[in-house]
């Protein structure tokens, strides 16, 4: 059994990602009461910041984001501490031991650039603060399959792979869990769940904005890398994985991981991308930069459960709605028996992730009345947005306690960069898009028979 953390150090205390996750989530923590330990903030500030100026941060980001409850607000206050120094200098991870006191299971959080990671946990290292310590790194892990290798490599001179937590919030999500326990908690899927029965597989995740101020970062990356490597990558393995052989965290690791493994790496032939209109606008963005800010690709699993089952993905920003969806379309009846055409997208599973959230099973029933003539329904559960546990409270909690079953694994990170490293940079041509529409034409010719794509709605207000 992995120890519980006695001390929570985050590197990048003073930039973005802290301020729009770590604070509110630790904020939620403290106020469940799973959060009782010295939290210590870690950064260059570059004015010689003090812990008041973190408490400061901390502050605006909650007021920001999500809402200061004062009560708990004052405990994290109390619990958090701060170090000011430079990565590259040995003496700021001297002053972080002192710092630290006698805590001896440590939870690094790195919220840096990967190229901060080697330094990071070197410095680590050299002031011990390693042994018996976990480390947390975000995404994006590595720009494509070598560099995520070598990347792998670099943590592993410090840290075991046990110790080392790769985050996706997507699989920090609430309802992305559910797609997992839903189909193995409920017998009745699993004999449909497979060729014989499915006829595709569709995932769209939409956000109506655009790069906005990431935009320098976003160019050098592009939307592939960006959440397709990742979370969508992701939320297929729970889509089609097989049942765990038990419920600890490596058993779904493993089952998660074959399945990633079976996915076969892309082709050019089953990518289009797109950008939209204006993105070369953007402040950060290259002169004629082809990066992608959408994509649609078509993939394929290689085992026996998805043979010949195609699986389309796809995702963009400034499209009409800002939404995540899964759609399981199922055959159509072998012979139609009442004069009608029952039409392709009638059967269906459709999961949404998020915004709201909920699950839908699509049917088709007979209209009242003397003739055989069908209409199609959904039976509809839905829970209203915000009901959800926000995925960092859930993974730094889970990096809190040792449980490391929503993390990325070494061998699930390189399967899915797999996949897509024959299609990453500029293996087919980026097409402009309109803002607010579904994308370039383009992959609307992708899907061609197995379409329509299915394009979710806006979710309503709760
Ligand atoms: C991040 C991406 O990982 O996920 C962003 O870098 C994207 O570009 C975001 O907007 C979406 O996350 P969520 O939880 O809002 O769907």
């Amino acid at each position: 059994m992995a120890e519980v953390a006695d001390a929570f150090v985050f590197f990048g205390a003073s930039g973005d990602l802290a301020y729009k996750q770590i604070f509110p989530s630790l904020q939620l923590l403290v106020a469940n009461g799973d959060l009782n330990i010295p939290i210590v903030g870690v950064a260059y500030s570059g004015e010689k910041w003090t812990v008041d100026d973190l408490r400061a941060r901390a502050r605006a980001s909650i007021e920001e984001h999500g809402g200061v409850d004062e009560k708990a607000f004052a405990k994290l206050s109390d619990l958090l501490r701060y170090v000011d120094g430079e990565y590259q200098d040995q003496t700021t991870f001297d002053e972080l031991r002192k710092v630290l006191g006698n805590a001896e299971t440590l939870v690094h959080y790195l919220a840096i650039p990967p190229s901060l990671f080697g330094v990071v946990a070197e410095g680590l290292a050299k002031s011990h603060c390693v042994k018996g310590s976990r480390i947390v790194v975000e995404k994006p892990f590595g720009r494509d399959l070598a560099s995520a290798n070598d990347l792998n490599k670099l943590l592993h001179r410090y840290f075991d792979e046990e110790n080392i937590y790769r985050i996706d919030h997507y699989l920090g999500k609430d309802p992305v869990e559910n797609i997992m326990y839903t189909r193995f908690a409920n017998p009745i899927f699993e004999p449909i769940w497979n060729r014989n029965h499915v006829a595709s597989i569709q995932i769209t995740m939409a956000e109506t904005f655009g790069v906005a101020d990431r935009a320098s970062f976003y160019d050098s990356v592009g939307t592939i890398r960006d959440v397709f490597q990742n979370h969508l990558l992701a939320v297929t393995s729970n889509i089609c994985m097989d049942p765990p052989s038990g419920s600890d965290a490596n058993s779904v690791r493993d089952s998660r991981a074959m399945l990633l493994k079976a996915v076969r790496p892309m082709s050019p032939h089953d990518l289009i991308r797109g950008q939209y209109e204006g993105y070369l606008q953007e402040e950060g963005v290259h002169a004629g930069s082809c990066t992608e800010t959408f994509f649609a690709a078509r993939i394929f699993i290689d085992n026996w459960r998805w043979e010949g089952v195609p699986i389309y993905i796809r995702s963009g920003k400034h499209l009409p709605v800002t939404c995540t969806e899964v759609n399981i379309r199922f055959k159509r009846p072998p012979l139609e028996i009442f004069n009608e055409t029952v039409p392709v997208t009638s059967s269906h599973m459709r999961m949404r992730i998020s915004p709201d959230v909920s699950i839908g099973l699509g049917v088709r029933v007979k209209v009242p009345g003397d003739r055989m003539i069908g209409e199609d329904i959904e039976l509809l559960v839905s829970e209203p947005a915000g009901k959800q546990m926000p995925p960092y409270e859930r993974l730094l909690g889970d990096a809190l306690r040792g449980n490391d079953e929503l993390f990325s694994r070494e061998d699930l990170v390189t399967a899915q960069w797999n996949v897509v490293d024959p299609i990453l940079d500029d293996v087919v041509p980026v097409y402009l898009y309109e803002q607010g529409t579904w994308g370039p034409d383009e992959s609307m010719g992708l899907i061609g028979n197995d379409g329509p794509w299915i394009n979710p709605k806006k979710a309503k207000k709760s």
